[in-house]
């Protein structure tokens, strides 16, 4: 039998609960929510499947539920919600998290590793997901999946016609960071899912390299539980529960307070109160068109409203021209605008009730990417008149239960509704089909098979011999996530220096136990200049390389740049008041360009008196943050506050979750002196320079006999470091 599959699913901005979905409670609360606990669940009860986790921020906020801050919520036997806490726990839009998501990925390796449990397959949801799935994906060697759910530049064009400035679209919704990180996305996803065709037109289409990745449209599903058919209620074995006659209820007496006639078919329409959704398009239709009224009566649910002065510029101009409609067509006792219901409840009895009366389900957006109601509509029983656009298009086209009108021309859209309400033969025809068609193209049972039958070529070829996809090529994550040992070693003057007459006995040793143990190099070279060095020496790619003093990090041989190392480090660095300041005394003199990096400034200076004195003073008094190196009495490296040598490797303690006293650090010069202290065992060769005299005696520093390879070899005898980590149990978790 094949393998089951592990999934982990990334939805991040939070307020994800699998009981009572908070939908709507803000515009970021909108049909994803709904769709990613669905999706995660469904998808946990196919048999390929071995589980699924869905990954959310982890929020404890008073204004929120306590739910919110569960680190694990359990669905069902296979599924679960996991939340990972990232900038804070307090509620945030999305917009103000992409300088979280750093935070976001390292935790959530630190999760992996101690589950022991890396998923076969990353699936984002959202850009901010989709970096994430993306970052994990590359370390790991895992392909990985995006739904774009919706799209910067789409958004950025529709803001535009709103009338915004390209600089408020960009202060207000950090526009142009999400264009840049969907642009990588779609680089190196494996697959991406849409659901719609015109989603891959219109939206992915406008990006440069949308020709990229696979696309599959494989609609969302609907819970037709709930969504049942109008006639159950006629038939013996259906009864209603208590609740759903409650909401029945309810829904008849508030159409009682707006109709005359409330028998007549019901025209029902169902959306945000926004402009593109065209609700004084359809009151137009419905007031310009007598005949129409005389057989028909109109409801509007658009949303939930107290106090129209109080609301959004947008939605308030939507409802008063609706109301100022109503008034001009003198639609009184035809027309029903309720000011509330209930989603959970009430929306399926609503469709049911435009079913038992004859009635229709109008979208007469101007624009529709998806248009879920139309489906719940559809599954109900109700036949549909629906804008030729986007997701209706494809719901048109696979359920055969309605038509699609031009949502502009008001008489088009009159007539369609008259055509359906006055032919008995074409309402039954279209209400069959769209009961029929919705179970067969839009449950997420259907949505799960093809689902599992897209990923399933993909994870095998990552696994299996056969590599046909581009899969991340280095899975440096997969091997350091195994480990649980480390040696980190200063290049110059320590691995190879004067005497390397025993550097081949040292690496043949970290060759044999490379199963056991990482390597590491710490350096204050490029890593240009390090590879380079390295392999002038016979030296195999490290998994890991601290460059430049530790001011950047990379993984394995196709030195994949740390990026939750650069964002950490990164802050509060001001490199150009920084450089400008120091720039103005004569007796430092500035490196040559090719080692000065964006974290990095390095000067040469001569040792005096008070010079590095005078160099604090000026930064201190400046309000400048940074860590300065002084090695060999002569380099001068100023980084950011946060960035050394030492740091960097408390940075991979911390998001390998390997201990620190696991850690043998190697070093000469001061600028290892940091990273020689604390915790981690060191050793200093014996070839080191006079400014480390002053550690001898520290509590694990060894002090080496020999020089270079040789003295490490003798601190790895001393600490007994291979026994120790040979005698850990195997962390082998990639099974
Ligand atoms: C390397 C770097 C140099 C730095 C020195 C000390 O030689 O190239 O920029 O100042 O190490 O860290
Ligand atoms: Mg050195």
């Amino acid at each position: 039998m094949k393998k089951k599959m592990y999934i982990q699913m990334f939805s991040i901005h939070g307020l994800l609960r699998h009981e009572n979905m908070e939908m709507g409670r803000d515009a970021d609360t909108g049909g994803q929510i709904k769709y990613v606990i669905e999706l995660a669940t469904s998808l946990s009860q196919h048999n390929h499947i071995e589980g699924v986790d869905l990954f959310t921020r982890l929020l404890s906020d008073k204004t929120l539920s306590d739910d919110y801050s569960q680190p694990v919520e359990k669905i069902n036997d296979k599924c679960r919600i996991i939340r990972i806490q990232c900038g804070g726990r307090k509620y945030m839009r999305k917009e103000l998290l992409w300088p979280h998501l750093d935070e976001y990925v390292d935790k959530t390796v630190k999760f992996i590793k101690r589950e022991k449990r890396i998923p076969d397959l990353f699936h984002g949801h959202y850009a901010d997901a989709g970096y994430v799935a993306r970052q994990l994906a590359g370390l790991f060697g895992v392909p990985f999946v995006f739904t774009g759910h919706s799209l910067g530049r789409a958004k950025k064009e529709k803001l535009i016609n709103d009338g915004l400035s390209e600089s408020e679209i960009d202060k207000r919704y950090k526009i142009e960071h999400r264009i840049h990180v969907e642009e990588d996305v779609l680089k190196t996803a494996d697959l991406i899912i849409t659901s719609t065709n015109q989603e891959i037109q219109q939206q992915y289409g406008i990006y440069r390299d949308n020709k990229l990745p696979d696309f599959r449209v494989i609609p969302p599903g609907l819970d037709v539980e709930k969504f049942y058919p109008y006639y159950h209620r006629i038939l013996p074995e259906k009864e209603a529960s208590e609740t759903e006659m409650y909401a029945q209820a309810s829904v008849i007496e508030e159409l009682h307070r707006f109709f005359i006639q409330p028998e007549k078919p019901l025209i029902l329409t169902l959306c945000r109160p926004d402009k593109r959704k065209n609700i004084s398009g359809l009151v137009q239709a419905f007031g310009e068109d007598k005949e129409l009224q005389s057989m028909a009566n109109l409801a509007i649910f658009a949303g939930i409203r107290k106090d129209i002065s109080l609301m959004e510029e947008n939605e308030k101009d939507v409802l008063t021209k609706m109301l100022l409609l109503m008034d001009k067509y003198d639609l009184y006792g035809k027309m029903a605008i309720p000011k509330k219901h209930d989603f959970e409840h009430e929306v399926p009895e609503l469709y049911r009730i435009a079913a038992e009366k004859g009635g229709v389900f109008v979208n007469p957006a101007l624009t529709e990417p998806f248009g879920i109601t139309l489906i719940e509509a559809a599954a109900a029983g109700v036949p549909i008149v629906a804008t030729n656009d986007g997701g209706p298009k494809d719901i048109i086209k696979n359920c055969k239960c309605g038509l699609l009108v031009d949502p502009t021309k008001p008489k088009e859209v009159s007539r369609a509704i008259k055509k359906i309400v006055v032919d008995s033969e074409k309402w039954k025809r279209y209400s069959k089909n769209g009961i029929l068609n919705v179970r067969k193209h839009y449950t997420w049972e259907s949505h799960v098979k093809k689902y599992v039958k897209e990923i399933r070529p993909i994870i095998a070829e990552t696994n299996g011999e056969e590599m046909k996809v581009a899969v991340p090529s280095d899975p440096i994550g997969r091997r350091i996530i195994n480990l649980n040992f480390f040696i980190i070693t200063d290049i110059d003057n320590t691995l190879i220096g004067r005497d390397n007459t025993r550097l081949e006995t040292l690496l043949g040793l970290l060759k044999k136990n490379r199963r056991h143990i990482g390597f590491g190099v710490a350096t204050g070279r490029t890593v240009q200049s390090a590879t380079a060095y390295l392999k002038k020496h016979n030296i195999d790619p490290p998994d890991v390389i601290i460059s430049s003093v530790g001011a950047e990090l990379y993984y394995g041989s196709d030195l994949r740049f740390s990026q939750g190392w650069n964002s950490h480090v990164a802050q509060k660095w001001n490199r150009e008041e920084i450089k400008r300041l120091l720039d103005g005394l004569p007796f430092l003199k500035y490196q040559p360009e090719e080692t000065q990096r964006k974290l990095k400034i390095s000067y040469d200076m001569e040792p005096a008196k008070d010079r590095l004195a005078m160099i604090h003073d000026l930064l201190i008094k400046n309000k400048c943050r940074y860590n300065l190196i002084y090695s060999h009495n002569l380099h001068l490296d100023i980084l950011p506050y946060r960035a050394s040598k030492g740091k960097a490797i408390r940075y991979l303690s911390y998001k390998w979750e390997i201990p620190l006293q696991n850690f043998l650090v190697c070093g000469d010069s001061g600028n290892d002196e940091e990273m020689l202290q604390g915790e981690p065992p060191a050793v200093v060769v014996g070839n080191y320079s006079q400014e480390l005299e002053h550690l001898r005696g520290s509590k694990n520093v060894y002090f080496a006999e020999s020089e270079n390879a040789d003295g490490i070899i003798e601190a790895l005898n001393h600490y007994n470091f291979i026994k120790k980590a040979g005698d850990q149990p195997d962390r082998d978790n990639s099974k």
